[in-house]
């Protein structure tokens, strides 16, 4: 059997998107190929065949990741998909291998994918480094803490209001780990409307202005009408961003009154003052999930790419890491903070600190630290000072969390 694994034709690109419509029971006809093309403009696809079929495939965007709000080319990989019946022949995992190899070439030394299954990615050096909290609540059974009158008012807005969002958005962002930096179509086809919707409905958004007209925070939402007979809807509150109190105060009670919601959903960061913002917490439900997962593509330019936490002490580490999927990575890694840059080279002789690529995507944006890996037996420590080194140099501002499915 000959297996061959390479970037997809354009006139591949039709039997590609059977292949993932099939394995995410989506659409699968032309039409439905016609809901995704952005997608195909979007992202580089890869495919693998046997004997001249192609059987198995995924995606590359090309992003851009904030760490500690500095941006670092990050490729996303999406659609990975196979047919039932080449499951479980390691078709995947020559994909991922060879994706690593793409995005090393194309310059990414990041790559993140969000997924069901981590299991599987961790085994090429993915690791879930982010996290959300799953928020619900019933607009009826919540009442903010505070009464007090705030300064501003929530508007609807459409498409056309794109640069009022993205102010916002980027001021929300800066010192964030996690986020994207979002292309205009990224704006497009992926926050007006949701990326995988082939319907390409819009949502709804809704921006603070304050008394003085600038514009301080929006909500993006959707909802969906539930059966009869009052059809109560469910409201998945897809972003809540607000940089100043009277923004959030007043989108906490804009959502609030929509009296014919039975739900409200979002999927939050752990750290939201939310549950303080409401009178009575225990009407939150909070359910911990997974969010984004990382990979370091390229240990040299990820590590360089981003700065040290802020403080951070100046030092140096050395760090051994095992690779097997991007042997390059492989190796004893000096790791060096100094005058507000962090350098990642080569060394020779034994490390202070050794882990496996995926634990250490977990350490690279501070969402596990190395003491913590050392102390669950994820990491193995030489000297005890190297863990708590690591822990300053990759500490993050805010709690990683992709803002951005794909
Ligand atoms: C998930 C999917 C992509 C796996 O494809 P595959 O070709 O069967 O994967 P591989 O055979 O290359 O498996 C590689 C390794 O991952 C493991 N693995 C495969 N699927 C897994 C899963 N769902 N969960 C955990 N591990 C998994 C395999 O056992 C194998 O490990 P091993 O080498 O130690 O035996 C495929 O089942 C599929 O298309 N599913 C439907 C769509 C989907 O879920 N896509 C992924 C969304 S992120």
């Amino acid at each position: 059997m000959a297996t061959e694994i390479r970037a997809a034709r354009p006139d591949e690109l039709d039997r590609m998107h059977f292949v993932v419509a099939y394995s995410f029971t989506t659409d699968r006809t032309a039409e439905g190929r016609e809901g995704m093309r952005h997608i195909e403009e979007m992202a580089a696809p890869f495919v693998l065949l046997e004997d001249g079929e192609i059987v198995a495939c995924l995606r590359v965007f090309d992003f851009r990741m904030l760490v500690n709000g500095v941006p670092v080319p990050m490729g996303g990989v999406s659609s990975v998909a196979c047919l039932p019946e080449y499951r479980r022949k390691g078709y995947v995992g020559m994909l991922l291998r060879h994706t690593l190899e793409e995005m090393r070439e194309a310059g990414q030394p990041l790559s993140g994918l969000y997924t069901p299954h981590p299991a599987l990615y961790r085994k090429y050096g993915w690791m879930v480094a982010a996290s959300n909290l799953r928020y619900s609540f019933n607009p009826k059974q919540v009442t903010p803490y505070s009464s007090a009158p705030v300064r501003g008012r929530a508007a609807r807005v459409t498409e056309e209001d794109q640069p009022l969002v993205e102010q916002v958005f980027r001021r929300y962002s800066e010192r964030r780990t996690g986020p994207l930096v979002r292309s205009e179509r990224w704006w497009k086809d992926a926050f007006f409307r949701r990326i995988y919707d082939d319907k390409r409905g819009l949502s709804d958004v809704a921006v603070w202005r304050e008394g003085d007209g600038e514009a301080t925070g929006y909500v993006c939402y959707e909802t969906d009408r539930g059966p009869p007979p009052f059809r109560l809807s469910k409201v998945w509150l897809r972003e809540f961003v607000a940089l100043t109190g009277d923004a959030y105060q007043g989108l906490l009670r804009y959502m609030l009154s929509h009296d014919l919601t039975e739900e409200i959903f979002w999927f939050g960061p752990h750290d939201d003052p939310l549950a303080y913002a409401v009178d009575d917490s225990y009407q939150l439900k909070r359910e911990y999930m997974d969010n984004m997962m990382l990979r370091v593509v390229d240990m040299e330019s990820a590590v360089t790419a981003r700065p040290p936490a802020l403080g951070a002490p100046e030092g140096a580490l050395s760090l051994g890491i095992s690779d097997a999927a991007a042997p390059w990575n492989q190796g004893t890694w000096r790791i060096e903070s100094s005058g507000g840059t962090l350098g990642a080279r080569k060394a020779d002789g034994a490390a202070d600190l050794l882990m496996e690529a995926a634990t250490f995507a977990a350490v690279y944006d501070g969402f596990m630290k190395a003491s913590d890996a050392v102390r669950s037996g994820l990491a193995e420590a030489q000297n005890g000072s190297a863990a708590l080194l690591a822990d300053r140099i990759f500490a993050p501002e805010y709690l990683p969390r992709g803002t951005d499915f794909f």
